[in-house]
């Protein structure tokens, strides 16, 4: 059979740009063309992974067995066993540069061994973020952050925070126009009874936010037994509504206490991010829930205007009885206008898993709509005071366990420590699961944790600070396994990101930077690097480690100790 020149199928994601620089990508690719060349009925996608057990090798496919069966079922008869579909396979992959071995092991598994030359050529290769970017301009906006006025920020917002923003450093590497946006809920009627309710008390709108939360809850037991201040704190919304200058003016002093304080965590945890609140979108709720009306995909019960999703028989309510807009006609106009004037490609919304229903209702009807698509993230749990608490515990660990710091680097270290260590359990967990923070765990050295990421990338730092060397490429070889495996983690990276992005998933990100640092570590322990025979070739490996965990930490907004 005579092989097709580019007759690699792409998939029309439009990622795929992006997986023809990486490992996996350009090895998925072999295997792919050598299947549709031999086996041009064969349809299904391709399997190549990790090879979990690196003496195997390096990748593994698992396509032949999956392609025999196929075969089977079809009556087709030419091949007695997987093993012979995978001789066909690697019959068909004539690019043999990239390997040391391909092998045939067990029932049909086809092993990659990366070759050392291979290797070598993908370590000198800058890590170019324009490499990876999507060749058609794309336009990413995440939704993330997004607190509400007037009210304390919960663990929900601090996850959504956390993770938003790594997702967005993820995607600005990769290319994407990315639009950070801070939805935050400073709009609506609980506005009313809270000035209302600050005007009768004489209370300042310059008050703290736990004032201002406190004033909200009392406000709200008022409305709901006293009759008077009921119908006081609906003229009030009316006259915000109609945008009333004292009360848009205490509006607006309410808008900036709260902003102030939220300015302060996103200080601390270097966040970077754009209030785009839902008030923005206030004057277009009309129109677009009149044009949803009239293609018939939100529609009146009981007074209400409300969508409803075929699976469940509860409506989403978009517009009240009493004419009052909600959350959800907000989150239309938003979507509306996030697509078509902002043009955005990609919306990512990043909230607790608890808003999953209105979420599946906003897309079905921007879908409908003929507007777009976008992707639902997350969930919430019990946060508190972490963060002082978690830098408290580093400081009082480094103190307890030693080091050459002096106590005002032990303290700059447990401030970043505990930073770093909330951050990463949040990241390094699978976004669905829930999220319980343990100081034990947190204070692990062997762990997954972020204390282990920063000890590996310290040592690191020491290692290269401590040689005389500079690092050679031309010197380096590959001469011990553990330093093969190393290399190999190091070339990977653009493999992680493109999963982080495939799955929205910055655990995939931690899954790799881990990894980076035990290999490291397990390399450490069994080459000599200072004063070795080849210094300069493992110093030159040191420094595409320590380049990698850098980028890496960078991406998911962790700064790295250089020592410890
Ligand atoms: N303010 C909302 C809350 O605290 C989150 C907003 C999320 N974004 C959105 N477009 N609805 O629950």
């Amino acid at each position: 059979v005579r092989r097709r020149p580019g007759a690699v199928r792409r998939q029309c994601s439009a990622e795929a740009s992006v997986t023809e620089h990486t490992i996996l990508g350009t090895l998925r690719g072999m295997v792919e063309s050598s299947v549709r060349e031999r086996f041009p009925d064969y349809d299904k996608p391709i399997d190549v992974a990790e090879c979990a057990n690196t003496s195997l090798g390096d990748f593994q496919s698992s396509s032949a067995m999956q392609i025999f069966s196929a075969l089977a079922k079809a009556g087709e008869t030419s091949f007695r066993s997987p093993r012979d579909v995978a001789d066909e396979i690697v019959a068909g992959i004539s690019e043999r540069e990239m390997f040391d071995s391909i092998t045939i092991a067990g029932p049909g598994f086809i092993n990659f061994r990366l070759s050392d030359n291979y290797i070598r050529s993908e370590l000198f290769r800058e890590t170019k973020s324009a490499e990876l970017g999507p060749t058609i301009k794309r336009h990413v906006l995440v939704d993330f952050s997004s607190p509400n006025i007037a009210k304390e920020m919960h663990v929900g917002h601090l996850r959504s925070t956390i993770i938003g923003d790594t997702l967005c450093n993820v995607f600005e590497f990769c290319g994407y126009t990315t639009t950070r946006v801070n939805h935050v809920g400073d709009w609506g009627t609980q506005f009313g009874m809270l000035i209302q309710f600050m005007k009768e008390n004489g209370i300042s709108p310059d008050s703290s936010v736990s004032d201002l939360q406190a004033c909200y809850k009392q406000a709200k037991q008022k409305f709901d037994v006293d009759d008077d201040f009921k119908a006081k704190s609906k003229d009030m919304v009316v006259k915000l509504q109609s945008y009333d200058p004292e009360t848009a003016h205490m509006w607006r002093q309410i808008c900036s206490a709260s902003r102030a304080e939220f300015q302060t965590i996103y200080d601390r945890l270097k966040i970077r991010i754009v209030e785009k609140g839902e008030s923005f979108y206030n004057d277009m709720i009309p129109s677009v829930l009149d044009e949803l009306q009239s293609k018939r995909l939100i529609v009146e019960d009981a007074g209400a205007l409300c969508i409803f999703t075929e699976s469940d028989d509860t409506p989403v309510i978009c517009r009240k009885s009493d004419g009052g807009f909600n959350y959800a006609s907000t989150d239309l106009a938003a979507v509306r206008h996030r697509i078509m004037s902002e043009k955005a490609d990609k919306i990512i919304y990043v909230t607790d898993q608890g808003q999953h229903k209105h979420f599946k209702a906003i897309f079905k009807t921007a879908n409908e709509a003929g507007w777009g698509d976008a992707q639902v993230a997350l969930e919430h749990v019990g946060f508190g005071v972490v963060l002082d608490e978690a830098e408290e515990r580093c400081f009082k660990f480094l103190e307890e366990k030693g080091t050459n710091l002096t106590t005002d680097e032990i303290k700059h270290a447990s401030k970043v420590l505990g930073v770093s260590s909330v951050k990463y359990a949040d990241l390094q967990n699978n976004r669905l699961t829930n999220y319980t923070f343990s100081f034990d765990r947190m204070l692990d050295l062997k762990g997954n944790t972020a204390m282990y990421l920063q000890y590996s990338h310290a040592r690191v730092a020491t290692i290269l600070q401590k040689s005389s060397f500079a690092g050679r490429p031309d010197q380096f070889s590959i001469s011990h396994e553990e330093e093969r495996l190393l290399a190999i983690q190091i070339i990977k990276f653009q493999d992680a990101l493109l999963t982080t992005l495939q799955d929205l998933a910055p655990s995939k990100l931690c899954e790799y930077l881990y990894t980076l640092c035990s290999t490291f570590n397990n390399f450490y322990a069994e080459c000599k690097v200072i004063g070795g025979d080849n210094e300069e070739s493992r110093i030159y490996l040191c420094e595409r480690t320590l380049y990698t965990m850098k980028l890496t930490f960078s991406l998911l907004g962790i700064e790295p100790l250089e020592r410890l």
